[in-house]
């Protein structure tokens, strides 16, 4: 190939390399209201991943050590402001704060995906944890963001063991069971799901996250895809 021809070339290829570059979907952002246990563990999987991430609790000033270990892409606000930044918003509080928390987000979330993470118990979250196991916990937690794309998710696994066991590989790989109505909000926190090392694995509706809601058949139970297919007669 001439001098020419091949600088011709090179061109070309960085020219196209730059188009799928710049045409590539940006990653959506993330806002974690809860930066506890849950909240903090999936927040740092996805920042790992190239997410930027906006952490919110009550004190905020309280997130900066969680901050400042994970660099530049995560910061720390109100649940506010984690509402507004993320194109993803994720429920990571005890199940008895969401009614509030629905009050003073429900407009801001409307329209969004939500994951919701927490788990109903009667003992911490008092009747309206009982109210939520009965009715379904899916159910329960979206109406009380009406309009928000509610999905359930990664509620039926342990953080610890989230961060013990996140990006095996083969036969290895966990599963997380998610459950939603809304096809698009699903895909979208499959996706998250992939990205913090996860295999995810829709189980079906939002009345179908019983399944894995505390008391049912697939909570805190590690499998992987093959093994949580079986489980729910795949
Ligand atoms: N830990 C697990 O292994 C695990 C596994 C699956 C599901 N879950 C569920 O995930 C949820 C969080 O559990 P966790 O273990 O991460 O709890 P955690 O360690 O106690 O963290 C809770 C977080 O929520 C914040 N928070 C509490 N009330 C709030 C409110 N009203 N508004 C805004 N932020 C509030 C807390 O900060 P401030 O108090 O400073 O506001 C804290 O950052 C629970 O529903 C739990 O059942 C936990």
């Amino acid at each position: 190939m001439s001098r020419m021809a091949s600088t011709l070339f090179l061109s070309c290829l960085l020219l196209l390399t730059g188009c799928r570059h710049a045409l590539a979907e940006p990653l959506p952002r993330i806002g974690i209201i809860g930066a506890g246990e849950m909240g903090g563990t999936l927040g740092r999987l996805w920042v790992n991943a190239g997410y930027s991430v906006f952490f919110a609790s009550r004190h905020p000033q309280e997130l900066k050590p969680l901050v400042s270990s994970l660099g530049p892409r995560a910061q720390a606000g109100s649940p506010l402001q984690a509402a507004q930044y993320g194109d993803v918003v994720v429920m990571a509080v005890p199940y008895g704060a969401l009614p509030v928390l629905g009050k003073q987000l429900a407009g801001t979330l409307r329209g969004k995906v939500v994951l919701d993470v927490a788990n109903p118990y009667p003992q911490r979250d008092g009747d309206i944890a009982r109210q939520a196991l009965q009715t379904g916990s899916g159910i329960y937690s979206a109406r009380l963001f009406p309009g928000a794309r509610w999905v359930r998710g990664f509620n039926s696994l342990a953080a610890s063991s989230l961060a013990a066991t996140a990006h095996q590989t083969g036969e290895e790989a966990v599963a997380v069971p998610l459950a939603g109505d809304d096809k698009g909000a699903l895909d979208t926190v499959a996706q998250l799901t992939t990205a913090a090392g996860f295999t995810p694995v829709v189980v079906g509706g939002l009345a179908a996250a019983a399944l894995f809601q505390p008391g049912g058949p697939l909570f805190l139970h590690t499998l992987t895809a093959d093994e949580l297919n079986h489980a729910i007669d795949r």
